[in-house]
């Protein structure tokens, strides 16, 4: 029998027997994996033959005797090997080696075993997708080699595809380990941006606590200086208005009692405006326990040029204040916010020759809104500034004049009354703040 193995070293020399032997050893291959081979031939003689040989090598064999079959059952069952007769009834060899080529994510080798000899024919059946031909009667030996070398290119097919099919699983798990990433490095992201913007929350409002503590003790410590003082000079004039009104008769020198008329009712002005001052500083240093009510916005526009505008000012205020209902609001707040418009329209103005900042408000019946809008005729700012004067700590003005925060607390405030501001500005030619107020 031709598989069996040879047992001394001197055949092993042999070109021949070295030969058999290694088809031997591949036959044992054969035998050791249990190979399943399917012969398709429609004569059963042929059959016989082929499935005694595949039985003598340990492979299983089965059989069909048409095309048709043959790929029926290699559709449904694990199938090694073909050995394909070409002429047979209802689908020929041809045919179902094609067949058998097509089906999806497998390597079945198919050798054709014919009787024909004519190359045409033969080079036919390897257009169709066969891998080899054996011609009948079939030598067992070259069937044998045929068969191991198909066997050794299926399995390098095979550990081939199955390289393929890891790699790919690894490139999904690479691809999704990649996701993940991308996703925790995403909400990283926006972590740090929440992060960052609650920091900056709390600096506003630690800066915002800061102005408004160094308020409450310039206030509590200006009113606490000044109004001992003050009740001082109010007494003393109220006395030397009585003093100047009694001797009125007796005295001749006219001019010299109007005078000095005249100086004590500006000394009386000017006690007045200290006094009210003061009160509105007071006002300011509330504002964190600020209490809403019925609140005339005209009245905190005055309030505000009070404070921010003196005599001594080197540019014209003009006020057109309508009439307005009041707003549901506190005077702390509104003040806050007005000042620091009209304390940047003052800056704005600085250096102009005849600078002018306009104020004015009315009611806007159809929103139910009153509208506050404060222009300047000062430097106005260029417009790739714009996007980012309301930003907290934006300044372009020298280290010490401005932290930047004036219109970020203007903006807080008129956002917790539902209401908008807006702001136009031309380099050079001045800037309007438009506050729009529910009613
Ligand atoms: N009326 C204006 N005219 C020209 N520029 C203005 C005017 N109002 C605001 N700006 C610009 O917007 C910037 C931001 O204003 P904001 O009031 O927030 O801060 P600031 O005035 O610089 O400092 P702070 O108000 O905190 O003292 C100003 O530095 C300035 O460049
Ligand atoms: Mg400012």
């Amino acid at each position: 029998m031709q598989t069996s193995q040879p047992n001394n070293t001197e055949t092993m020399t042999d070109p021949v027997i070295k030969k058999m032997h290694n088809h031997v050893h591949w036959a044992k291959d054969i035998q050791q994996k249990g190979l399943n081979i399917l012969i398709t031939d429609d004569d059963p003689m042929s059959r016989t033959v082929l499935s005694g040989f595949i039985a003598q090598s340990g492979a299983k064999a089965h059989e069909v005797d048409n095309g048709q079959a043959a790929v029926e059952y290699c559709q449904s069952n694990p199938v090694d090997l073909v050995l394909m007769d070409l002429d047979m009834p209802k689908m020929n060899g041809f045919d179902a080696t094609h067949e058998i080529k097509r089906i999806k994510d497998q390597f079945i080798p198919v050798i054709v075993v014919t009787t024909y000899e004519d190359e045409t024919i033969l080079t036919k059946a390897q257009a169709y997708g066969a891998d080899d031909i054996v011609s009948k009667p079939v030598s067992h030996e070259l069937l044998l080699s045929k068969i191991n070398a198909m066997i050794r290119l299926k399995y390098l097919y095979d550990r081939e595809k199955s390289l393929v099919l890891h790699l790919e699983q690894k490139i999904k798990e690479r691809d999704i380990a990649n996701h993940r990433l991308l996703k925790m490095h995403n909400d990283l992201k926006r972590l740090v941006e929440i992060k960052t913007n609650q920091l900056r929350q709390k600096d506003i409002e630690l800066l915002e606590m800061d102005r408004i503590t160094s308020l409450y003790s310039l206030a509590g410590g200006m009113a606490h200086e000044i109004n001992n003082p003050l009740g001082f000079i109010k007494s003393s004039l109220d006395n030397l208005k009585k003093l100047v009104m009694g001797q009125w008769n007796d005295t001749h020198n006219l001019q010299d009692f109007e005078k000095a008329i005249r100086m004590i009712m500006r000394m009386d002005k000017g006690v007045k405006r200290i006094v009210n001052i003061i009160n509105i500083l007071k006002d300011l240093s509330n504002v964190s326990r600020a209490r809403h009510g019925p609140l005339d916005v005209n009245n905190s526009i005055r309030n505000a040029i009070e404070v921010v505008h003196s005599d001594e000012s080197n540019y014209d205020i003009q006020m057109a204040l309508g009439k307005i209902p009041p707003i549901n609001s506190s005077p702390e707040e509104i003040n806050l916010c007005l000042m620091n418009i009209i304390t940047n329209a003052r800056d704005a103005v600085a250096e102009k020759e005849s600078g002018i900042i306009s104020i004015k408000s009315f009611y806007y019946a159809d929103n139910q809104t009153i509208v506050i809008q404060i222009t300047d005729n000062g430097i106005g700012m260029p417009e790739k500034i714009m996007p980012r004067v309301f930003d907290p700590f934006f300044t372009t003005k020298p280290v010490g004049k401005g932290t930047g925060v004036g219109l970020t607390l203007a903006e807080r405030i008129v956002k917790r009354h539902d209401g908008h501001i807006y702001l136009t500005s031309k380099e050079g030619q001045g800037t309007t703040v438009t506050v729009v107020l529910p009613v």
